[in-house]
């Protein structure tokens, strides 16, 4: 098994994850398939081994428990002895549906824009609980994996993470021109004043002073989880030069997280991640991939 290259894939029992994890399988790689609840990562790995890919095991994962990231890291320690790649898939929304039917007739997160944020009312919440737990998970989760699981890559000849990220995570969703030439300026910026922004934001949720500060306002914890998810991926791929760390937006695809709605499937979500993982060693770093075509972390205006 130490031969081989190996991959985790966290949040990967279901959707674009579970995907990602067949394609790399299918690409020869030797995956771990993770989930929060054990046994449903294992039905995954029997539905993958059905299929004919018995390369593929599972082990629990909840990226907000550190001591679940320490029991993953020393699994993949003992079966690998390093860690080739680390796909950070899991992530939440950071809202809820109060009707999910109007929600879906409206044109699902097409519609999620600032100016509507009033026609959204009554439709999808977002509270301050949901935006913490958002920002708990799709940052300082990702960041917290990532840290534990460094030494392990750093033993591989072909280091890789990618990010899951959005479109949503652009900074044209973000109204502050200070705050978004801040968090552009990847020169100056550092994970502290990361890790301020993502305080004063969650204050302002609180104080319901989203608009007052230019807020994204609309899936506001979620933009900004991802934004800064972005920010963090350019800090990391220029603080580790051997490891190509890049983030990917695998399209708007028909998953639970978007409430079944999208354009792509899971299937075609994944094909991004995958190439992101599997690149050449003399392939990019640092940079923001829509599916698979490189593309600035800023731009005029995206569509989901
Ligand atoms: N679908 C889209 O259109 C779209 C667009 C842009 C970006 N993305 C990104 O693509 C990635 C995959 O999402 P998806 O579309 O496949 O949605 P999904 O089917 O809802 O998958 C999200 C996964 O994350 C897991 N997860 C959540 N919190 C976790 C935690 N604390 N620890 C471990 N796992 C956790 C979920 O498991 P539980 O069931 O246990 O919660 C689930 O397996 C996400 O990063 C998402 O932001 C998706």
């Amino acid at each position: 098994m130490e031969g081989k290259r190996c991959a985790v894939v966290t949040g990967s029992y279901k959707g674009i994850g579970f995907e990602t994890c067949r394609q790399l399988a299918l690409s020869g790689i030797q995956v771990v398939l993770t989930a929060r609840n054990e046994s449903r990562a294992a039905e995954s790995v029997e539905k993958l081994k059905e299929s004919g890919l018995s390369n593929v095991l599972f082990h629990q994962l909840d990226i907000k428990d550190p001591s679940s990231i320490t029991r993953l890291v020393k699994f993949v320690e003992t079966h690998f002895k390093k860690l080739d790649i680390l796909v950070n898939n899991a992530a939440e929304g950071g809202v809820i549906y109060l009707n999910e039917k109007k929600f879906k007739d409206g044109g699902g997160f097409v519609q999620v824009l600032d100016e509507n944020v009033h026609l959204l009312t009554g439709v999808m919440e977002q509270t301050y609980e949901l935006g913490q737990e958002c920002l708990k998970t799709n940052y300082y989760g990702t960041k917290g994996i990532t840290e534990a699981f460094v030494p392990l890559l750093q033993l591989s000849n072909s280091p890789r993470i990618v990010n899951l990220t959005s479109s949503f995570g652009d900074l044209h969703w973000f109204h502050n021109e200070k705050l978004k030439e801040e968090l552009e300026d990847i020169e100056h910026l550092t994970e502290e004043r990361i890790d301020e922004i993502i305080q004063w934001f969650l204050k302002d949720l609180k104080a319901d002073k989203l608009q007052e500060n230019g807020w994204p306002l609309t899936a506001s914890a979620y933009k900004v989880s991802k934004a800064a998810v972005n920010a963090y991926t350019r800090l990391m791929a220029r603080k580790f030069p051997n490891i190509l760390v890049n983030c990917v937006h695998p399209g708007y695809c028909v998953t639970d997280i978007t409430s079944n709605t999208g354009f792509s499937t899971a299937e075609e979500g994944a094909k991004g991640p995958v190439m992101a993982a599997l690149l050449p060693n003399d392939g990019p770093s640092g940079v923001y991939f829509s599916q698979t075509e490189i593309t600035p972390f800023m731009i005029a205006k995206r569509s989901m």
